[in-house]
C-alpha cells in the first residue's frame, strides 16, 4: 500500500515536476531511468516552480558555457549567505579573480608532484584493510581527506576534525532538509570556520609550503582577508566527498561488470585512466548543477527569462544517446570523442579535476594490482542524496 501511494504521489509529481521524482527513493536508487523518461518528454522541460531542466548533453554544455547565465542572480552578487562556497557561488569578475588564485595548486605540474603522496596513502590504506572491508570508509574516503588536508597544510592532529565538520557541511550541497539539518549545518560550519581561522592566523605568522600560506601571502592585494576562509572551506569540501564517490562508483561499476574488472586487472596501469573516465561518464558523483539567466536568452527556440533557472542534469547528459553509443553500458574502451560533463563545463569547470583524476586513477590501479580477486561482499548502501551520488557503504572481500 505504501509503495502504491508513493507511486501515485510520484506520478503526480512527475506530471508537474520531473525533478521532484528524482528526490523519491526509486529516483535516488536509479536516477537514470527517470532521466530517460525526461529525455523522452523533451530536451527542455518546465519544473513546478517555473524553471527548466535538461538531460541533453548539447544543451547542458551550451548553458554551462554561456556567459549570459550565472551561478547566482546578478542582484545577489555581493551578498554572502551562510553556506556560500566561495567562488563556486560567484559570477565574474569575483569568480575570475579568486579562481585564478586557486588554480596553481591544481596545475598539471603541481598535481604531478602529489603522485608520490597519493601512492603512499593508497598503499598504507590497503595494508591496513583486512580481507573483508568497507571500500568507502577504509579506502575511498580517507584518501582524498588525507590529500586535501595535506595540501591545505592542516596539521595531522586536526585532519580528522576538519574532515568531520567538512562532511556535514558538504551535505548542504544537496539542499537543506529541515530545521534540524540547518541547525547541524550551522554548528559544524561555525566549528570548521573557527578551525580555519586558527590555521590562517598561524600561516600569517609562520608561512609554510601549502595553499593557505600562499593565499595569505596575497591577502589585501588579490584576495580580501574575509575571502580566505571561505575559499579554504570550498577546497576542503569540493575535494573529498566528490572524489570518494568517484572511487566508490567506479569500483561498484567494475564489480557489476566483471569482464571490465578482469580487463583492468590484466592491465592496471594502462586501463585505470580509462576506468576513471568511464566511471565519471557512467555514474558521475555530481549529478546536476544549475544556472540562472542573467538576461533573456533564446535557447533551442525557447525564451528563458531573466531570473529563470536551468537545471543541467549531468547524470542524464552523460548518457545522452545523441553523443554516446550504448550509453547505459559501462565500457572502458569506449570511443571518447565528446567530453563527459562530470566536471561541468565553461568557467566553473572543476578546478580540482587533475587531482581528482590522479587520486582515482592511482586508487583503481593499485586496487587492481593488489586485490584482483576483489568481489562485492554485502549490501551496498547508497547516499541519501540527489545531487551527490555514490555508495555510503560498499562491503568487499578479496
Ligand atoms: C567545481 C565536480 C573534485 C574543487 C566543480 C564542479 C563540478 C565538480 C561538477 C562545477 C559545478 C558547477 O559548474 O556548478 C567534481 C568531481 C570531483 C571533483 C566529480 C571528483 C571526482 C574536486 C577536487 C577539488 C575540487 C579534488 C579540489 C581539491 C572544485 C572547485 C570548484 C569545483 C574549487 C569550483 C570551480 C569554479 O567555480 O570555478 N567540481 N569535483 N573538485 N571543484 Fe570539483
Amino acid at each position: 500500500l505504501w509503495r502504491q501511494r508513493a507511486d501515485l504521489v510520484a506520478a503526480g509529481y512527475l506530471r508537474r515536476d520531473p525533478l521532484a521524482r528524482l528526490r523519491l527513493r526509486p529516483g535516488r536508487e536509479d536516477p537514470y531511468a527517470i532521466y530517460e523518461q525526461m529525455r523522452a518528454a523533451g530536451p527542455l522541460l518546465p519544473t513546478r516552480f517555473g524553471n527548466l531542466s535538461t538531460t541533453s548533453h548539447r544543451i547542458c554544455d551550451s548553458v554551462l558555457r554561456d556567459r549570459r547565465f550565472g551561478v547566482r542572480p546578478v542582484e545577489r552578487v555581493d551578498r554572502y549567505d551562510d553556506f556560500d562556497l566561495s567562488f563556486l557561488d560567484m559570477n565574474p569578475p569575483d569568480h575570475t579573480r579568486l579562481r585564478r588564485l586557486a588554480q596553481p595548486a591544481f596545475s598539471p605540474k603541481a598535481t604531478a608532484g602529489y603522485r608520490e603522496r597519493v601512492e603512499r596513502t593508497v598503499h598504507t590504506l590497503l595494508d591496513r584493510a583486512g580481507d573483508e572491508f568497507d571500500l568507502v570508509s577504509a579506502y575511498a574516503a580517507p584518501l582524498p581527506i588525507a590529500v586535501i588536508t595535506d595540501l591545505l597544510g592542516v596539521p595531522d592532529a586536526n585532519a580528522e576534525e576538519f574532515a568531520r565538520y567538512g562532511m556535514v557541511i558538504g551535505s548542504a550541497l544537496d539542499g537543506i532538509r529541515g530545521l534540524r539539518h540547518a541547525a547541524r549545518l550551522e554548528a559544524n560550519d561555525a566549528k570548521l570556520r573557527a578551525l580555519f581561522e586558527h590555521l590562517i592566523e598561524l600561516r600569517r605568522r609562520e608561512p609554510a609550503d601549502d595553499i593557505v600560506s600562499r593565499l595569505v601571502a596575497v591577502e589585501g592585494d588579490q584576495i580580501k582577508p574575509a575571502e580566505v576562509q571561505p575559499m579554504c572551506v570550498l577546497l576542503l569540501i569540493a575535494g573529498f566527498e566528490t572524489t570518494t564517490n568517484l572511487i566508490g562508483n567506479a569500483v561498484l561499476a567494475l564489480q557489476r561488470n566483471p569482464d571490465q574488472w578482469r580487463a583492468l586487472c590484466d592491465d592496471p596501469a594502462g586501463l585505470a585512466p580509462k576506468a576513471v573516465e568511464e566511471a565519471l561518464r557512467y555514474d558521475p558523483p555530481v549529478q546536476r548543477t544549475s544556472r540562472v539567466a542573467l538576461e533573456p536568452v533564446d535557447l533551442d527556440g525557447q525564451v528563458i527569462h531573466k531570473g529563470q533557472w536551468v537545471f543541467t542534469l549531468i547524470g542524464g547528459a552523460n548518457r545522452d544517446p545523441e553523443v554516446y553509443d550504448r550509453p547505459a553500458e559501462f565500457d572502458l574502451e569506449r570511443e571518447r570523442s565528446v567530453d563527459h560533463l562530470a566536471f561541468s563545463s565553461g568557467i566553473h569547470y572543476c578546478v580540482g579535476q587533475p587531482l581528482a583524476r590522479l587520486e582515482a586513477t592511482i586508487a583503481l590501479q593499485v586496487l587492481a594490482e593488489r586485490r584482483p580477486g576483489l568481489r562485492l561482499a554485502g549490501r551496498v548502501r547508497r547516499r541519501n542524496a540527489t545531487t551527490i551520488r555514490g555508495p555510503l557503504r560498499l562491503p568487499v572481500a578479496g
